[in-house]
């Protein structure tokens, strides 16, 4: 494995993994360590282990780390498995019954109906909007220039809202689109408690210091979505973006269109899923090119040498090998959606270990990223890794930031398109620097965030 480009090949400069308990935690200690930070009631074996059993609130709950059990989970008896009963409460308020958390025939309409939206072709036409994006973002550094760290990570969720609106939501009223922006942030960012209780399969009535805090937010934001289809329904509008699509879609064996309801949900899912992981996939790669300046000059040079001075376009990405090595080494050390959970609906044999039906399933996507036993000084940046020769040698569980079998990520490609495009804008007009000390916990809040943010100085080239 190549170390001579990372600076960060020598130096301990980030904690390696968040603090790991030694063993599952007792459920005394578990809700407030849970609360706090989900990652840190990760028990250390799952960095270490193929697989760890252990039963909590009278259930039992598995991780699988092994790759191979990974694809038997997602793949092979992906059938014996629903998504969990703690996803869909806790996005019961805002997406209920969406393509996110339905399960069986109900999810299976609805990937198909929404499939057509994230054909690779299709998907090349966004490029330029992307850009556009991109060099909106840049020209607000610019004049905002100032020797002060940046929110970085403000700056990321904006840009990759304005690239979500400018594709999926053609039209959207400035007021809206800033209510679910703020709306969507603050049920994302109390979503820990509800987890928590979902977890200790507490009853859904019973309130949490954050119920009234969600259920607004989840009311803003269904309201806002409806008022956006209502107007569409009235005034027409651009046929092709998500929305129109969504509006058009029916059912492949009954031609009924899709229920109101599902229409919000669904649009509500794409806007929040389509923009929120993106931003954080960003904001960890600033982070981490800011901490390997060498190889912010390598995609720095990649980047000029094929685009020059010019907008990005979709054919220059094929040759932008370096800047998506970063983009996806990033993603390992910091996978937007750290964590995915199933639950058996039936008995199920995962080595030499039987679930009972009933049992939860977690997928710790961080741990098996950083797993001691999977990758060569997992803590390490290094981009190489994904060479393509390394990169074939590899199960498509063992890296797998959008997850793995029919319900993989259904935006993967749209997001890899997005991230290259605007860490190429960005990193082309741009120099990030670290402050030197602000070391920023990962936290995961269904997305993988920096505690205290991402200050970053962001010096216009
Ligand atoms: C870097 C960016 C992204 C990451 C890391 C990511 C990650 C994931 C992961 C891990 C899953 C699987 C969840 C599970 O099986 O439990 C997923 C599902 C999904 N993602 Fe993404 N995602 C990203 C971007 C996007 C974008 C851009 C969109 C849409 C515009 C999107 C829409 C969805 C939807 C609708 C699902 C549910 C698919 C299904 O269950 O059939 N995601 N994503």
């Amino acid at each position: 494995m190549s170390s001579s480009h990372s600076t960060l090949a020598s130096k301990p400069l980030y904690p390696p993994t968040v603090t790991a308990p030694p063993q599952p935690l007792p459920l005394w200690r578990f809700l407030p360590t849970f609360v706090r930070n989900p990652l840190r009631a990760l028990p250390r074996q799952v960095y270490e282990d193929d697989m760890l059993v252990a039963a909590r609130a009278g259930a039992t709950i598995a991780w699988v780390m092994a790759p191979a059990l990974v694809e038997q989970v997602l793949v092979s008896q992906a059938d014996a498995t629903t998504k969990s009963p703690v996803e869909k409460r806790v996005f019961n308020a805002s997406l209920a019954d969406s393509i996110l958390i339905a399960d069986g025939a109900q999810w299976r309409w609805q990937r198909r109906a929404l499939a057509p939206l994230f054909r690779a072709v299709d998907l090349q036409t966004h490029v330029p909007a992307m850009a556009t994006a991109a060099e909106a973002q840049v020209a607000r550094w610019r004049s905002a220039a100032s020797p002060a760290p940046r929110a970085v990570d403000e700056d990321m969720t904006r840009a990759t809202y304005e690239v979500i609106l400018a594709t999926m939501l053609v039209g959207g009223r400035p007021a809206e689109a800033e209510t679910i922006l703020k709306a969507g942030n603050d049920y994302l960012a109390r979503i820990s408690w509800e987890m928590a209780f979902a977890l200790l399969r507490l009853p859904p009535w019973l309130p949490h210091p954050a119920t009234g805090q969600m259920r607004r937010a989840a009311r803003q934001l269904r309201e806002a979505v409806s008022a956006i289809i209502a107007r569409r329904r009235t005034e027409g509008g651009d046929g092709r973006d998500l929305l129109g699509r969504l509006l058009a879609a029916r059912h492949p064996d009954t031609g009924e269109p899709m229920p109101d309801n599902l229409i919000v949900s669904n649009l509500l899912t794409l806007l929040e899923a389509g923009h929120e992981t993106t931003a954080k996939a960003l904001t960890w790669t600033l982070y981490l090119l800011a901490r390997a300046p060498d190889w912010q000059d390598r995609v720095f040079d990649e980047v000029r040498g094929v685009a020059g001075d010019a907008p990005i376009t979709a054919d220059m990405l094929a040759r932008l090998p370096v800047t998506q090595r970063v983009v996806k080494e990033a993603m390992r050390l910091y996978p937007p959606a750290p964590v995915m959970a199933r639950q058996a609906a039936e008995p199920i044999t995962l080595g030499a270990h039987r679930l009972p039906a009933g049992s939860q399933i977690i997928i710790p996507i961080y741990a098996i990223h950083r797993h001691r036993k999977l990758w060569a000084d997992p803590d390490r940046f290094d981009p190489d890794r994904f060479l393509p020769a390394a990169e074939v040698a590899r199960l498509r569980t063992h890296y797998m930031p959008f997850g793995g079998g029919s319900r993989v990520c259904i935006g993967a490609a749209f997001a890899l398109l997005e991230a290259t495009t605007l860490l190429a804008t960005f990193v082309r007009a741009a120099r990030f620097g670290w402050d030197g000390r602000h070391l920023p916990e990962p936290i995961s809040r269904i997305t993988l965030r920096a505690k205290g943010g991402m200050p970053l100085h962001v010096i216009m080239r």
